[in-house]
């Protein structure tokens, strides 16, 4: 079952690009992967379920493959959980830890796990042509999966009803589960209730609104408190789509407001220019609106973001897949191909009136190179100034990841750059820079090394930056094919890969147009 364009990849390309393995990011050993699927803590572990295409590196046979990890960042990947057959393809969906055996599918001392996936039906199935919703469950904490003889539990008719997400909901006239998933080209999310999983009532449904160009997929809801204060609570409706994000191709992006069991309510601060304004066709104005619009991250590869369920604590984390439709299934490496992004935990924070999402990687649980990888310039203690100048930071080490660390005041600096990843003299490099007259954080690939394996992939992606006390801080993690960068304290998020030619190693820090000061600048190597 293995696809053409796997089949079309030279032996030697296969070989060369074990480099660009990324070391605290979860790459399948030698499959394709796209969106997480199934993201549940449950018995100590963190289970991750992924889309996954068990007979090649490509797009195709769509199955749930399975990783498990006690800290988000060392993985073990697991025989593929749900696999495709003659009927179905496997699409997204999400699991649930069944504690009151609603289902009737576990007991009440031991919980199913019970997974909602879409069917997305072939040609020898009676249902082709539609995509429904369908269950598997676990006895064995996750391990082995049964399909439900009952498939599919619930219907549209339609061709592009997919990616369920369901959660525990308690209202005022008890708990029922919810589940939110997409009519797709219709830019839609719908939202159902059940007792017990099997059989679903509809209830409302949302949309379109805000980034409306493309597909609408994989959606998640969930409340947060704002600041941590348990009696402002908001609901946060994540939609991903495709193509029509802020950088060009796939993104994820966000509506703040309010959910009362049956409709999604988005706060005013959380829409764009209205759709009215949209439908002008007018490429500006469309163009304006998707920067009004909330991105989860404003880079190019960050999609399918949702977020795990059954973690202590009321903890938030959201794991995405760090690619873009746009070429996903042309990146340099074969036999695995794609990889997520790190576990980000998510919160709520009021910014002007409104209310927004700040984002931190989950990096507790990583020994650091120590010392050893901090050069002697970064040993200073105290601010220091850069004027037009320059500062050599370590070299990024293979097989180690690099977290650095900034606070700095631009000042009058007109930009403040970072080159990372480059040759010796930064004519290839990646650069994350803030540019002061634009009021933008940019991060341009361009020069970045291999980006001719697909026309779309050369790019410079930015994002509107706002000083914090005339501070810019970054927190910036380079793994072997990618960056993901979280400014101002994860209230900015931007991911992007990149394929550095052999030898890229140095990084550098570059002040132009006057000067900086260097509050704080740590580099840390990560393995
Ligand atoms: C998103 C998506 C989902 C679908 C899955 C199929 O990337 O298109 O909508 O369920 O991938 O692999």
């Amino acid at each position: 079952m293995s696809s053409s364009l796997d089949a079309a990849l030279p032996e030697t390309a296969h070989a060369e690009t074990t480099r660009f393995r990324p070391a605290i990011h979860f790459t399948a050993q030698d499959t394709w992967l796209n969106d997480p699927n199934g993201l549940v803590y449950y018995g100590g572990l963190y289970h991750l379920f992924f889309q996954t295409n068990p007979y090649g590196s490509v797009w195709g046979n769509m199955s749930w493959g399975h990783a498990t990890s006690t800290d988000l960042l060392h993985w073990t990947e697991h025989p593929v959980a749900i696999a495709c057959d003659d009927s179905e393809e496997i699409f997204s969906g999400s699991v649930v830890v069944d504690y009151g055996n609603t289902s009737g599918f576990g007991t009440a001392d031991e919980p199913a796990l019970v997974a909602i996936y879409t069917s997305a039906y072939k040609d020898a199935s009676e249902h082709r042509g539609t995509q429904a919703q369908s269950l598997a469950y676990s006895t064995d904490a996750g391990m082995t999966w049964r399909k439900y003889h009952g498939n599919p539990v619930l219907t549209r008719n339609s061709a592009h009803f997919r990616d369920p997400k369901v959660f525990r909901y308690e209202g005022d006239s008890g708990a029922c589960w919810i589940m939110v998933a997409v009519e797709a080209q219709h830019q839609k999310v719908v939202f159902y209730r059940s007792a017990d999983l099997k059989s679903w009532e509809f209830l409302s449904d949302f949309g379109p609104a805000n980034a409306d160009a493309g597909e609408w997929e994989c959606p998640d809801l969930f409340p947060l408190p704002v600041d941590g204060d348990p009696d402002n609570l908001r609901w946060v409706l994540i939609v991903n789509v495709n193509p029509g994000a802020v950088a060009g191709g796939s993104g994820g992006q966000y509506f703040v407001g309010q959910f009362d069991g049956v409709r999604f309510v988005p706060d005013a601060g959380s829409l764009a220019a209205p759709a009215g304004v949209r439908a002008l066709g007018d490429s500006a104005s469309a163009e304006s609106a998707l920067q009004e619009c909330l991105w989860l991250d404003w880079g190019r590869d960050c999609y399918a973001s949702v977020s795990f369920s059954n973690v202590p604590d009321g903890r938030r984390i959201i794991i995405g897949w760090m690619n873009n439709w746009d070429y996903a299934n042309h990146l340099p490496t074969a036999p695995w191909r794609s990889s997520m992004t790190l576990a980000r935990g998510v919160r709520l924070t009021a910014v002007d009136g409104s209310t927004r999402l700040v984002q931190q990687p989950v990096l507790a649980g990583l020994g650091s190179a120590g010392d050893a990888a901090v050069a002697p310039e970064l040993l200073r203690t105290g601010a220091f100034e850069l004027q037009d100048s320059e500062l050599r930071l370590p070299d990024t080490v293979p097989g180690s990841a690099q977290v650095i660390e900034a606070d700095i005041l631009p000042e009058s600096a007109e930009s403040v750059a970072f080159h990372l990843s480059a040759n010796a003299d930064s004519s290839s490099a990646t650069m994350l820079g803030y540019d002061a007259a634009a009021g933008r954080l940019v991060l341009d690939r361009r020069l970045s090394g291999d980006t001719a394996f697909h026309e779309k992939f050369s790019s410079a992606e930015s994002a509107p930056l706002v000083l914090d006390g005339g501070a810019l801080k970054l927190r910036i993690v380079v793994d072997h094919c990618s960056v993901e960068v979280f400014a101002q304290d994860g209230k900015l998020v931007l991911t992007d890969l990149v394929f550095p030619h052999e030898g890229q190693v140095r990084n550098r820090l570059v002040v132009g147009g006057g000067r900086a000061i260097i509050r704080s600048l740590t580099v840390t190597a990560l393995n």
